[in-house]
C-alpha cells in the first residue's frame, strides 16, 4: 500500500477502505509517514470529507493508536462529558461533580485551552497546590474510592489525535466535520467511559459557527459512539455570548463554586443542569424530569459542592478555596471597563471575550506559555442589560499594565450597544440522540 495513492483517491473524491485507513493512522503514528502526506491528505478530506463508515474507522484507528483505559473494574456505567469548546464554559466543573453526587462515576480526561477557549486542566490549576497529572492506576483508584476524577490526558491516549492534531493546527484543517468528530470521539472512546454527554456549542465563540454545522457535528458524533456501542447524547447549546460572568481560570472556579452553592447565574446553571440530567439519563437513572430533580437536588443539597471539595482533596489541591475565595491566586491589577454610551447591550462577542482574556493573561499566545490564573475578565453587564454612559460594563484583572490595556481594548469591541434591547435568544437550541433530533426553539437566557 502507498500513501501516495491514498491521497490521489480521497482527491478524487473517493472512499478510503478500512485497511487504508488503518495504513494511514498506524504509520504515521509510527513516524514513516511524513507530515506532508498526511497534510495533503487531511487536506483532501477538508474538500471531499468522508463517509459515516470512513470517519468511524478513522475515529477507532485513532483510538486505538495507543493505550485504551480500562474502567470495567469500576462498578456502574462510567459517563463521561465533553465540550466542544467556548469561552467562560467551565459547566465541567459543575456537571461533573453533580453527576457523582447523584452515584454515577465520572472518569473524566480534559484538555487545556485552545486558542480563545479556556480549557478544564487550566481552571482546575488554578486552585492552589491541585495536581492535575496522574498515573493510570491513581486516577482509576480516586474514581473507585469518591466516584469522581478530573484530570489531564495522561500517558499514550490516542498519540495519532495528538500528532494529527498539531498537524491541523497548522495546515489549515482543522475545519473539517469528519476530523473534528473523530478527533474528539477518539479520545473520548479511548478514555473508556461507557457513556459520553457532548456539549456541541455553535456561534462566534465555538468552532461550529452556526447551528446547520453544529448540529451535523452532533449527528456524526453520537452516530461513531453508537456503532461503537457507547450511549452518546449531544445538547447544541449558545456560544455567541460568554456562559455565565467570569471568563479566566480562577475566577471560573469561583463561579462554578457559585453555582454548586444555588447562587450562580442562571445560564450557567441552566446549561449545567441540563449536561447533568444527561448523564444520569444514560446512566440509566430514569426519565427527563426525575433526572433534572435529581441533579437539582444535588446541588440544592450540597452534595454537589461536597463531591467537587473530595475531589480537590484527593488532587492535592486546597479544598478550604472553594469557600473562602480569597485562598485563591489574586490579580495584581483590576481596572473597570466603562461604556461610552446609555442604551441596552445587543451582544458581548464570546470570541472577542476569549480573544481579550488571552491577552490579559489568561490564556496561551502560543504553545508552552505560562497562564496568569488570576487573570481575567467578570462581566457586569450581560446581553439585554440596560447600561448608563460612564457605567462598568466589566471588571478586567491582570499583572500587567500594557496587558490591561490591550485587554480593555479588546473587550470594549466585544459589546454592542443599541436603543432596543435584543430579542431572546435559545441558550440550549437541540438535543442529539440514536432517536434522532430535538429542536428547542424557545428561548430561555437573553
Ligand atoms: N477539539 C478536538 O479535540 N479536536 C478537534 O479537531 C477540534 C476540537
Amino acid at each position: 500500500m502507498r500513501m501516495y495513492d491514498l491521497i490521489l483517491k480521497k482527491k478524487e473524491g473517493g472512499e478510503l477502505l478500512p485497511e487504508e485507513i488503518r495504513f494511514f493512522i498506524q504509520g504515521y503514528t509510527a513516524g514513516e509517514i511524513p507530515d506532508y502526506q498526511a497534510a495533503a491528505l487531511a487536506m483532501a478530506i477538508c474538500f471531499r470529507g468522508m463517509t459515516e463508515e470512513e470517519t468511524a474507522c478513522l475515529t477507532m484507528a485513532m483510538a486505538r493508536s495507543g493505550d485504551l483505559v480500562d474502567l470495567s473494574g469500576i462498578p456502574g456505567v462510567k459517563v463521561d462529558k465533553h465540550s466542544t469548546g467556548g469561552v467562560g464554559d467551565k459547566t465541567t466543573l459543575i456537571a461533573a461533580p453533580v453527576a457523582a453526587a447523584c452515584g454515577v462515576p465520572v472518569a473524566k480526561m480534559s484538555g487545556r485551552g485552545l486558542g480563545h477557549t479556556g480549557g478544564t486542566v487550566d481552571k482546575l490549576e488554578a486552585i492552589p497546590g491541585l495536581k492535575t497529572e496522574m498515573g493510570r492506576q491513581e486516577f482509576l483508584e480516586q474514581v473507585r474510592r469518591i466516584g469522581l476524577c478530573v484530570a489531564g490526558q495522561s500517558g499514550n491516549l490516542a498519540p495519532a489525535d495528538k500528532k494529527l492534531y498539531a498537524l491541523r493546527d497548522v495546515t489549515a484543517t482543522v475545519d473539517s466535520m469528519p476530523l473534528i468528530a473523530a478527533s474528539i470521539m477518539s479520545k473520548k472512546i479511548a478514555a473508556g467511559s461507557d457513556a459520553i454527554v457532548l456539549d456541541v456549542k455553535t456561534g462566534s465563540g465555538a468552532f461550529m459557527k452556526t447551528q446547520a454545522d453544529a448540529l451535523a457535528l452532533a449527528r456524526e458524533m453520537v452516530s461513531i459512539g453508537e456503532k461503537v456501542g457507547r450511549r452518546v447524547m449531544a445538547v447544541i447549546t449558545d456560544m455567541d455570548t460568554p456562559l455565565g460572568c467570569c471568563i479566566g481560570n480562577s475566577l471560573e472556579v469561583m463561579e462554578a463554586a457559585k453555582v454548586l452553592r444555588g447562587k450562580g447565574p442562571e445560564d450557567l446553571t441552566e446549561v449545567s443542569l441540563e449536561l447533568a440530567s444527561h448523564m444520569l439519563r444514560l446512566a440509566g437513572m430514569g426519565g427527563p424530569e426525575e433526572c433534572r430533580r435529581r441533579a437539582r437536588e444535588a446541588v440544592e443539597s450540597g452534595g454537589a459542592l461536597e463531591k467537587l471539595r473530595q475531589m480537590v482533596r484527593a488532587q492535592g489541591g486546597d479544598a478550604l478555596a472553594l469557600d473562602d475565595f480569597s485562598r485563591f491566586p489574586q490579580a495584581g491589577l483590576c481596572q473597570e471597563v466603562l461604556a461610552r454610551e446609555s442604551g441596552y447591550v445587543t451582544g458581548v462577542d464570546a470570541l472577542a471575550c476569549g480573544r481579550a482574556s488571552v491577552l490579559l493573561g489568561a490564556g496561551r499566545l502560543k504553545k508552552g506559555d505560562p497562564i496568569d490564573h488570576a487573570a481575567g475578565i467578570v462581566m457586569l453587564k450581560k446581553r439585554g442589560d440596560r447600561v448608563e454612559k460612564g457605567e462598568a460594563l466589566a471588571k478586567i484583572y491582570s499583572s500587567e499594565e500594557g496587558k490591561l490595556a490591550e485587554g480593555q481594548q479588546v473587550y470594549l469591541k466585544a459589546v454592542s450597544i443599541g436603543n432596543q434591547p435584543p430579542q431572546a435568544r435559545a441558550l440550549i437550541r437541540a438535543r442529539v440522540s440514536r432517536d434522532g433530533v430535538e429542536l428547542c426553539g424557545e428561548p430561555s437566557g437573553r
